[in-house]
């Protein structure tokens, strides 16, 4: 329970989303793929997302702006802050298995996911619904998963972004002429793809015998992808 989780929450009367909050997890999806799926792109979407619904009674039209409410946390981007927060004894760890294409110990990334989770919750208690974008990417990190949020966290489904190796390179090399990653070049994605196909896809296969994997072809434009997307959490909720 989020309020088990936390200690003291809030003194305010509680609004009844609020009053539900307390009685659930917070609700987890995790979001996989190969490099440059698209998976940072999508979750960026999905937590822009407010669209008008329109409700309509005898006399007049309700409008209410919804969203799917979504808080985005990337692992990557996660460790990326760490490797650059000055006084981190995890900096120069971090630096070189990101270069190699490499997992990070869970220890380090699981203690950084709960964090996120934690001030995001703290700041504001209706967010509790989370995408986590690029975790549990290996055994280790699923262990560690395991261990530290057994019983404080609901995974609700994986959204697997399911794109061609050739496609997830080429896409990591166009956002490599801007972004600045050290890993966006051919010889860290190389190691990135076989770390994909040895450590990543067992975990999404894993969760697919549990009927828990929604998979979306990757391949397609933005839009179209983002299109399956909505779908699946129209559905999913
Ligand atoms: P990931 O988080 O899975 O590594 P990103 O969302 O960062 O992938 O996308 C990788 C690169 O590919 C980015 O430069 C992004 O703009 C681009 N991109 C994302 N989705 C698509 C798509 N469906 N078609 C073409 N380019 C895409
Ligand atoms: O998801 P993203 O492409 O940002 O991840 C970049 C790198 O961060 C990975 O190749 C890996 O070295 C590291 N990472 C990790 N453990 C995770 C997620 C990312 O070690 N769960
Ligand atoms: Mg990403």
């Amino acid at each position: 329970m989020i309020g088990r989780w936390f200690g003291s929450v809030s003194q305010r009367v509680p609004s009844l989303l609020y009053r539900v909050s307390l009685m659930m997890n917070p609700q987890v999806v995790f979001v996989l793929g190969g490099p440059g799926a698209g998976k940072g792109t999508q979750c960026c979407k999905i937590v822009e997302v407010r669209e008008m619904e329109r409700e309509r009674t005898m006399e007049t039209t309700i409008l209410t702006l919804m969203s799917y409410n979504y808080t985005h946390l990337s692992a990557g981007d996660l460790l990326r802050e760490e490797r650059a927060r000055e006084g981190s004894e995890f900096g120069q760890l971090i630096a070189n298995y990101i270069k190699e294409g490499k997992i990070v110990p869970v220890n380090i990334t699981i203690n950084l996911l709960k964090k996120a989770m934690l001030e995001t919750m703290e700041k504001d208690e209706k967010k509790f619904r989370f995408l986590i974008d690029g975790f549990p990417r290996n055994e280790d990190n699923l262990q560690g998963w395991n261990t530290v949020m057994d019983g404080k966290a609901d995974v609700k489904f994986v959204l697997f972004f399911d794109c061609g190796n050739e496609v997830c390179i080429n896409r990591c090399l166009e956002r490599g002429k801007s972004s600045g990653r050290s890993d966006d070049n051919r010889e860290s994605l190389e190691k990135r793809i076989q770390t994909y196909l040895q450590s990543t896809r067992p975990i999404i296969e894993l969760y697919e015998k549990l009927g828990k994997v929604r998979t979306i072809d990757a391949s397609r434009s933005v839009d179209e992808v983002f299109a399956d997307v909505k779908a699946v959490l129209d559905k999913e909720g």
